[in-house]
C-alpha cells in the first residue's frame, strides 16, 4: 500500500478508536453491550450501575441474613433488605452494637425503630458540603435515600455547566436534597409534593444547608394534575427530576399509580420543557419492572427530542466485599 494511503488509514483508525474510548456511555456502549454469545440480546442497550461513592457520611457496613448494617452520621441501623441472600461477613456481636434496629410490620414498607437511648429524633448529615436532616421514618428509610447522591452530582454538574439560567422542577420532591443540590448549583427550583410534612422537611433543610438566600418555589399539590395545569398554561422548565413513588396520593387524595399514571406524567413533562431543555431524571423504587422499562419509558417520551437516554441500576457498594446492593431503576435523558 502507499505510504500516503496507510498513513491516512492509520489515523481513520486512530480517530475511531479515539471515539469509541473517549465519547460518553450513549456511543460506546452501543457495539460493547452487542450479545456475543449465543443468548444474548443484539443491539441491547446497556444498564447502567450508577454507584453513589462520594459519601463520608453514609456507608453500607455489611450485609446478609436479609438485612443490611448502615452508617447514617454518628449512628449505625440495621434495616430490612430482602436482596441480601447470604451471610453477613461481620460477627453478630458487631451487628448487636447498632443504634437502631427496624422491624417491619404487616404492611409492606410500614412498621417500628427499636432505638438505643441517646438517639437524637433527628440529626444533621452531609453530603459534599450540603447539610441536611435526618430522621427514623415509620417506613424504614432516614428521610433521605443516600443512592440518590448520584443523581445530585449529576444533576449539580448538568446546572453548573449550563450556559443560561436553568429552571428545575422537582416533582413528587419529598425532604428536598435534590432541591437543594440544583439551587446551590444556581437554578431557580420548584419543589412540588402532595405532603404539607415534606415541605415543611424541606424548608427545614434548606435552612441547614444555609440556602435561605436561593429561590425556591415550594407547591403542595398533585404532581399530575399540576404539571396537566403547567402545560396548558404553556409554563416551562428546561429540567424536571421525578421520583414517584409505586403507590401516592395527591394534596386532594387523588391517586397515584405509578403503572397506570407514568406515561401519561411523562407526556406532560416532554410538553412542560422549554426550547432550551437540559435534562430529565426519572427514579423508580421497588416496583416489578426492570430498569429496561424505566429507561424505554423515558427514552419514548421524549423521542422527538434527540438526545441521549442511559438508564440502569442505582447501587450502593459494601465496605470491604465491595458487593454492590442495587437499590433503584434509574432512567435520564439530557441533551
Ligand atoms: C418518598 S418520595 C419517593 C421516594 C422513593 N421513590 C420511594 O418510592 O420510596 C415520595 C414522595 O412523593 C409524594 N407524593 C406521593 N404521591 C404524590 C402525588 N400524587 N403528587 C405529588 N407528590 C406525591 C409523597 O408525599 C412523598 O414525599
Amino acid at each position: 500500500m502507499p505510504e500516503l494511503r496507510k498513513t491516512a488509514l492509520n489515523s481513520v483508525v486512530r480517530l475511531l478508536y479515539r471515539r469509541v474510548m473517549d465519547e460518553p456511555a450513549h456511543f460506546a456502549d452501543r457495539p460493547r453491550n452487542a450479545g456475543s454469545g449465543p443468548g444474548h440480546a443484539m443491539n441491547a442497550p446497556k444498564i447502567a450501575l450508577l454507584d453513589a461513592g462520594r459519601w463520608s457520611d453514609y456507608a453500607l457496613l455489611d450485609t446478609g441474613n436479609g438485612k443490611k448494617l448502615e452508617k447514617f452520621g454518628p449512628y449505625r441501623f440495621v434495616r430490612p433488605e430482602p436482596q441480601a441472600l447470604w451471610t453477613p461477613r461481620l460477627d453478630e456481636r458487631q451487628w448487636a452494637q447498632a443504634d437502631g434496629v427496624f422491624v417491619s410490620g404487616d404492611d409492606e414498607d410500614a412498621g417500628k425503630w427499636r432505638l438505643r437511648d441517646g438517639v437524637e429524633e433527628r440529626w444533621i448529615m452531609e453530603y459534599r458540603g450540603l447539610r441536611f436532616w435526618a430522621h427514623c421514618t415509620p417506613f424504614r428509610h432516614l428521610g433521605f435515600f443516600p443512592e440518590q447522591a448520584v443523581q445530585w452530582d449529576w444533576i449539580e454538574d448538568k446546572i453548573a455547566g449550563a450556559r443560561s439560567p436553568v429552571r428545575v422542577i422537582n416533582l413528587f420532591g419529598y425532604t428536598g436534597v435534590a432541591s437543594l443540590i440544583a439551587a446551590r448549583a444556581g437554578a431557580d427550583v420548584t419543589h412540588l409534593d402532595s405532603s404539607k410534612k415534606a415541605l415543611t422537611y424541606t424548608r427545614e433543610n434548606q435552612e441547614a444547608a444555609g440556602l435561605e438566600g436561593k429561590t425556591i418555589r415550594f407547591i403542595c399539590d398533585d404532581a399530575m394534575k399540576f404539571m396537566a395545569r403547567a402545560a396548558r398554561r404553556d409554563q416551562k422548565y428546561d429540567a424536571i427530576i421525578v421520583d414517584p413513588p409505586k403507590f401516592g396520593r395527591g394534596a386532594k387524595g387523588e391517586v397515584w399509580k405509578l403503572f397506570d399514571d407514568l406515561p401519561e406524567l411523562l407526556k406532560l413533562c416532554r410538553e412542560a420543557l422549554s426550547d432550551k431543555p437540559l435534562f430529565v431524571v426519572l427514579t423508580t423504587y421497588a416496583i416489578r419492572a426492570s430498569s429496561l422499562a424505566v429507561r424505554y419509558a423515558l427514552e419514548h417520551a421524549m423521542s422527538d427530542l434527540g438526545g441521549h437516554v442511559e438508564g440502569g441500576e442505582m447501587v450502593t457498594r459494601e465496605a470491604d466485599t465491595q458487593r454492590l446492593l442495587s437499590l433503584a431503576h434509574f432512567s435520564r435523558w439530557s441533551r
